[in-house]
């Protein structure tokens, strides 16, 4: 038995979106920018992608632009708000626990002669949005706050820094990557005007996302060639990857959020119930529902990992991209962690097809390592 719980880094492919990404190769999709029938045929389904994404956050579909994926879309708000804008001024500002796609962005842009604040957050890593207001300042152009942390699952207070970003007339993006489908995203009521999205997290494919931005935002692209996407994001369209994308969103609403947020708690109660010295990185409400972060005292958190994985049982130490790296998260340390203790955690994160039954398997191995890893076996 093959026990999956790294959703948070991607999740399988859910059957119908690879169904729906076939029929793709049935209707014969060619070129959407061609102008003959099978070129229409594909252009017609990516607007019909479009159009389920949209719904999702409220947008209008002409307000999406199609991208490779997370990364991308987040590199397309911070570089192309910065350079649209920078007659108004070089001042942005992000959180200290962004995804590595905006920290590393905003480092680059630093050195392009960029200004960058990075907030810091509380003990469970949450933004407050009066920090936020006395960073504004004269010249500041954008602020880039992540919707729902990737390590720690914090969801942070978006309409609340929302409104203030639109009372100073600064844009506001925020990285969605993680809450899509999982928590309200209405940009209009939460005033966003630049979103990132991407498939692979919600049982889409790898290598697809979106940037929502609103249509009176100014932004520079940052690649240029055929003009697709209204000239903000040339490139011949993934029409397979966008399909899948919409179908994914599509059906999406079918989670039972609820259920799954239950499923997590029990997960956590039963784990510190049965194993001493375990401490929950991140918060317990205001928390992603499918995200657990756990430090096991004295336990080093890629052993712990790499055990699990022998028993095919599959969670990740820190966040995906860093786990090939021995550095501590960024995260684990702006929310206080010691960088010895920020190497005890690990991630675990569910999707629709948990059970209760894999629980229970998961906290038995997880029991028996960390017992034997404490008393040095
Ligand atoms: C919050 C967040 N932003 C951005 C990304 C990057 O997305 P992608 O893998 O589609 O480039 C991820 C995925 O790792 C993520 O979790």
């Amino acid at each position: 038995m093959e026990i999956y719980l790294d959703n948070a880094a991607t999740s399988m492919i859910d059957p119908r979106v690879s169904t729906a990404m076939l029929s793709c190769h049935d209707m014969k999709a060619m070129n959407a920018s061609s102008a003959h029938k099978l070129g229409v045929v594909a252009a017609t389904a990516i607007e019909k992608a479009r159009a389920a994404i949209a719904r999702e956050i409220n947008a209008e579909p002409q307000e999406l632009i199609f991208t490779s994926g997370g990364t991308e879309s987040n590199n397309l708000a911070l570089k192309g708000i910065a350079f649209a804008n920078r007659e108004r001024g070089k001042h942005i500002i992000v959180s200290q626990i962004e995804h590595m796609s905006i920290m590393e962005t905003a480092k680059w842009l630093e050195r392009q002669g960029f200004e960058i604040t990075y907030l810091p957050v509380d003990r469970e890593g949450f933004v407050s949005p009066s920090d936020v207001q006395k960073a504004i300042k004269r010249g500041t152009i954008l602020v880039s706050i992540i919707h729902a942390n990737n390590e720690i699952g914090t969801i942070e207070p978006i309409a609340e820094i929302g409104t203030i970003c639109k009372s100073k007339k600064v844009y506001f993006h925020s990285d969605a990557c993680q809450s899509f489908t999982r928590e309200e995203i209405d940009v209009k009521s939460q005033n966003l005007d630049l979103v990132s999205l991407n498939a692979h997290k919600i049982h889409g494919p790898k290598g697809i996302g979106a940037l929502y931005v609103r249509k009176t935002a100014k932004i520079e692209p940052l690649l240029h060639g055929g003009g697709q996407e209204g000239g903000r994001r040339s490139g011949t369209y993934n029409v397979e990857g966008i399909v899948g994308f919409g179908k994914a969103a599509e059906i999406a609403g079918e989670v039972d959020i609820k259920r799954l947020a239950e499923l997590r708690d029990y997960f956590i109660q039963k784990i510190q119930s049965s194993i001493e010295k375990v401490d929950l990185n991140g918060p317990r409400i205001k928390r992603l529902c499918n995200n657990i972060n756990l430090r096991f005292r004295s336990v080093n958190g890629q052993s712990l990992s790499r055990e699990l994985s022998e028993k095919n049982i599959y969670v990740s130490a820190g966040s995906a991209c860093l786990s090939t790296k021995v550095t501590p998260s960024h995260v684990l340390l702006a929310i206080g962690l010691e960088p010895e203790r920020a190497q005890e955690a690990i991630r675990i994160s569910l999707s629709r097809w948990t059970t209760l039954e894999e629980v229970d398997v998961v906290v038995q191995s997880l029991s028996e390592i960390v017992r034997r890893s404490r008393e040095g076996g």
